[in-house]
């Protein structure tokens, strides 16, 4: 008892000293993660911002789905449904989002494959090619529903599979409104209707696209003809369906809920913080440095491997991107920067090799926005990373 009283009282004094000089040392704390968690704007069509509200499909949990399958008098089926179901859509689509989300994400789809439903009009015309408005796309739908003319269980998305003759229903829209029969019926948040270019081009990764927009995910590719991969190469398939890597960036993995608010470190405020990023491609560890800008912008430091669904990745490392809820889908929302700016890329693209490495270009400063990342070192197969933000 005699001895214990000193001795706290001078172990008290020491464990602070010890613990300033550690905090001098070491990165200032992570800011409050809220910090981070930039807002969606309303106005703007599928901003990327957290809070976005268009009656989303659910992105954690059980997803519901119906599916069914159509021919059109002009363009028949001579094909069988389960067969197109197996060899092109189920369950690779369903596999690949569990892995994308950590499990989190359960996509159950009940298929009616007992037949082709005959469509009442040809597939020539619903007009695809030159323009499908809301409309027409809606008169589609609820062509196909008077089709199956019985009763289908309230789900999340309804998908509509055509057959594979019809080369009229050229690509693969998602409907955003409401789903209701033509008599008001409510059937689904959302429609995604295929089209021959899931067969011609794209596979099952369509599903994961097209489904992505179900979940309010906006288009990463320009809509204003300039070439798909010019905002983010093939780093998303809400980018481009074929790309390299094909998993979905840590910024919307966070959004849906994939990645917890401890799996992703936020700075706020100027000094310089170190950062231990683990491959995004699997489960586990720290996924994402945000580098807040202001309100409605944010740069985002993510490392990719070619694990996983990344598998034929052509470039890894620290991927860098910016991000803004003020630019709507297909506007450029989230845009790759590149610390190789005339390397000729990867895969097709400029942008797929545009990360940060270890032997390679190991620092980025993004000038405007007083920012610098420098990959430190690598351990194992994580990346350790500096954040200086003046
Ligand atoms: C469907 O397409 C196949 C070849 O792709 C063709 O042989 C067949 O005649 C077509 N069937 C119908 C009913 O149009
Ligand atoms: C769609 O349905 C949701 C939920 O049932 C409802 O809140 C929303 O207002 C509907 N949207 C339209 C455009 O009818
Ligand atoms: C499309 O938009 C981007 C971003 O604003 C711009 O850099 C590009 O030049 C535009 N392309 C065309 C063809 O207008
Ligand atoms: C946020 O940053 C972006 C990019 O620098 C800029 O365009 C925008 O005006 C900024 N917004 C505000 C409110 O300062
Ligand atoms: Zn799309």
């Amino acid at each position: 008892m005699q001895w214990s009283l000193p001795l706290v009282s001078w172990a008290w004094p020491i464990c602070i000293i010890v613990t300033r000089t550690l905090t001098a040392n070491l990165p200032h704390p992570a800011a409050d993660i809220t910090a981070c968690k930039l807002a969606a704007n309303q106005n703007v069509y599928l901003s990327a911002g957290f809070g976005y509200e268009l009656n989303c499909a659910p992105s954690v949990g059980t997803l519901s789905a119906f599916m069914m399958f159509v021919d059109f008098p002009d363009q028949g089926a001579d094909e069988s449904t389960p067969e197109v179901l197996r060899d092109f859509l189920l369950p690779r689509a369903a596999d690949w989002y569990d892995r994308a989300s950590y499990g989190a994400l359960d996509l159950l789809v009940m298929a009616d494959t007992s037949r082709f439903y005959r469509m009442p009009a040809t597939a020539a015309s619903y007009n695809w090619e030159r323009g499908l408005t809301a409309e027409k796309h809606q008169r589609y739908i609820q062509d196909a529903l008077a089709a199956y003319n019985a009763p289908i269980p309230v789900v999340d998305v309804l998908y509509i599979v055509p057959t594979a003759n019809a080369t009229a229903i050229t690509y693969s829209p998602t409907f955003m409104g409401n789903v209701t029969t033509r008599d008001g019926t409510y059937v689904a948040k959302k429609s995604v209707t295929f089209g021959y270019d899931a067969y011609k081009t794209w596979g099952s990764l369509v599903l994961n696209h097209e489904t992505g927009h179900a979940m309010c995910l906006p288009d990463y590719y320009p809509f204003n003809g300039s070439a798909t991969g010019l905002f983010i190469g093939g780093w998303d398939l809400m980018g481009l369906i074929s790309g390299p890597s094909p998993d979905y960036l840590a910024w919307d993995k966070w959004r849906l809920g994939w990645l917890s608010d401890n799996q992703v470190d936020c700075v706020a405020e100027a000094g310089q913080t170190s950062h231990v990023l683990s491959p995004l491609e699997v489960s586990g560890g720290k996924k994402a440095v945000v580098i807040k800008h202001n309100d409605t912008n944010a740069l985002v430091a993510e490392l990719r491997s070619s694990r996983s669904l990344d598998s034929a990745s052509c470039a890894t490392g620290i991927l860098l991107y910016t991000v803004s809820t003020m630019i709507a889908t297909g506007g450029g929302p989230m845009r790759v920067l590149d610390p190789t700016p005339s390397s000729g890329g990867c895969g097709g693209d400029e942008l797929n090799d545009a990360t940060l490495t270890v032997d390679g270009t190991s620092s980025y400063i993004i000038a405007d926005w007083h920012v610098e990342i420098k990959v430190v070192g690598r351990v194992g197969e994580n990346y350790e990373i500096m954040v200086t933000l003046v």
